[in-house]
């Protein structure tokens, strides 16, 4: 088979705990035909990592790398990954941000598995069934844990290449760009400044992008023309060619952009910052990159981007309803009353379990009375965007697993509930979720 082995060492254990009821939802099986197994095995350490500006920092790695190693598969293949922890006293475990693996595999400590504590492992598997730009992260100790730098991408590629602005038989490039922030500097991929590729004219390139911050970041593309193809992850319904707009890029989120590579030169920048993202310039031009100043270039909004097209079922026939108010507020934390991170007046884990069956289309509004974004996030299910205050997108159909609830919006989003367990769902500005703001979607 097709295998992948990255790391290695000693002998580990996987732990004499007693295992919790959702654990058992674990996925089986083997590739589809034509498929391989996959196999990594990650280990989780502290190291000192130096960037190429020559910056070292303190970091929580897996495999001493930032970001963590790329996970690839094609679509069909079965992904297998031993997670094993050196010397993260907090623990650590594997999440498939975006991906919908059965609830076992989901990365939870303390819901789906225990944490792995050093000198222990767990071994985590699944089918690539789902298309696209995805990310993984520690769910223990999530922040500090993701901010120190326990993440990496997983990406999966359709067997059949079938992509608009990549059939055509010419050259491709392919790049997955996790974007990330250490102590105020942006590392884009597993540089900090500027990073440099070069591809020729003609060639199509997909960027890849994932933010693995907390925060949202302004995503540029200057020099061309582009179409956002997927976001988190899904493909959107004819996507148009755009130029000169900026994309805001939730905690969490991912944005695949594609467009042909002009003669000219094109630059990603981020956050209105020229000294920061990815040049890409044609070999024979070895020019300075065209920078712009993008800071007043409108804001593009998809859920007016695209064409409408068949939804799988009626949000407007949803069997529950539920709705979340995120603020601040004395909260209940661990019996405790304290200033914290809320959801309906209450903290982790006393909110109440949002309860699901199987087969349910489940509706939820989602009320921002804070001054704060909140990317609210939900596991194991992508979400369909219903409206946003009020509006209903009038474009694509925009399916997303983390969504921007700014300061007064309110969104309403809709999902099948046709992944049985107990789901995680909670702010993606990681601090937030460890303040309280989580909660978990549970099927009767
Ligand atoms: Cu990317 Cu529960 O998280
Ligand atoms: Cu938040």
């Amino acid at each position: 088979t097709d295998s992948v082995v990255t790391g290695g060492g000693p002998a580990y254990s996987s732990g004499s705990r007693t295992a919790l009821s959702v654990a058992d939802l674990r996925s089986s099986g083997g590739p589809s035909p034509g498929g391989a197994v996959r196999r990594h095995v990650l280990t989780a350490k502290t190291a000192t990592v130096r960037l190429d500006s020559g910056r070292e920092i303190d970091a929580w790695t897996y495999d001493g790398r930032l970001p963590g190693p790329a996970i690839t598969a094609t679509e069909g293949d079965v992904v297998e990954v031993t997670l094993r922890n050196d010397d993260i006293g907090d623990g650590v475990t594997l999440h498939w941000h975006g991906y919908d693996v059965a609830c076992g595999e989901d990365g939870v400590p303390d819901l789906t598995q225990h944490a792995v504590a050093p000198g222990e492992e767990f071994v985590y598997r699944f089918r690539a069934d789902q298309v696209g730009t995805y990310w993984y992260h520690t769910h223990e100790a999530s922040d500090p844990g993701v901010r120190k730098g326990l993440y990496g991408t997983l990406v999966v590629t359709p067997r059949e290449a079938q992509r608009a602005d990549q059939d055509g038989g010419g050259e491709q490039l392919d790049l997955t760009l996790p974007v990330h922030t250490f102590a105020g500097a942006v590392v884009v991929g597993n540089r900090d400044g500027r990073a440099e590729h070069v591809a020729a004219p003609g060639t199509a390139v997909r960027l890849r992008l994932v933010n693995t911050d907390s925060d949202p970041h302004r995503v540029a593309l200057t020099g061309t023309a582009f179409r956002v193809a997927a976001v988190d992850g899904r493909d959107l319904n004819r996507p148009g060619r755009i130029r000169d707009v900026g994309l805001r890029l939730p905690a969490g989120g991912r944005y695949d952009l594609v467009f042909v590579m002009p003669d000219t030169a094109v630059a990603l920048v981020l956050d209105n910052d020229r000294g920061t993202g990815v040049s890409l310039h044609p070999d024979d031009a070895g020019r300075e990159p065209r920078t712009e100043d993008t800071s007043d270039w409108p804001e593009l909004d998809l859920l007016r981007y695209g064409a409408p097209s068949r939804l799988p079922f009626d949000p407007d026939a949803a069997d529950r309803e539920f709705t979340l108010v995120l603020d601040r507020a004395v909260a209940m934390v661990d019996g405790r009353p304290s200033y914290a991170q809320a959801v309906n007046g209450r903290g982790h884990p006393s909110i109440p379990d949002l309860l699901v069956a199987e087969g349910d289309v489940v509706r939820f509004t989602v009320v921002n009375r804070s001054l704060e974004t909140h990317p609210w996030h939900l596991h194991g299910h992508p979400v369909l965007i219903v409206s946003r205050d009020g509006a209903r997108p009038s474009g694509s159909p925009l399916w997303m697993d983390t969504f921007d609830v700014r300061p007064g919006e309110v969104w309403e989003v809709a999902f099948k509930a046709d992944n049985p367990g107990i789901w995680m769902n909670h702010c993606h500005n990681l601090p937030h979720a460890e303040q309280g703001m989580m909660l978990h979607v549970s099927y009767d």
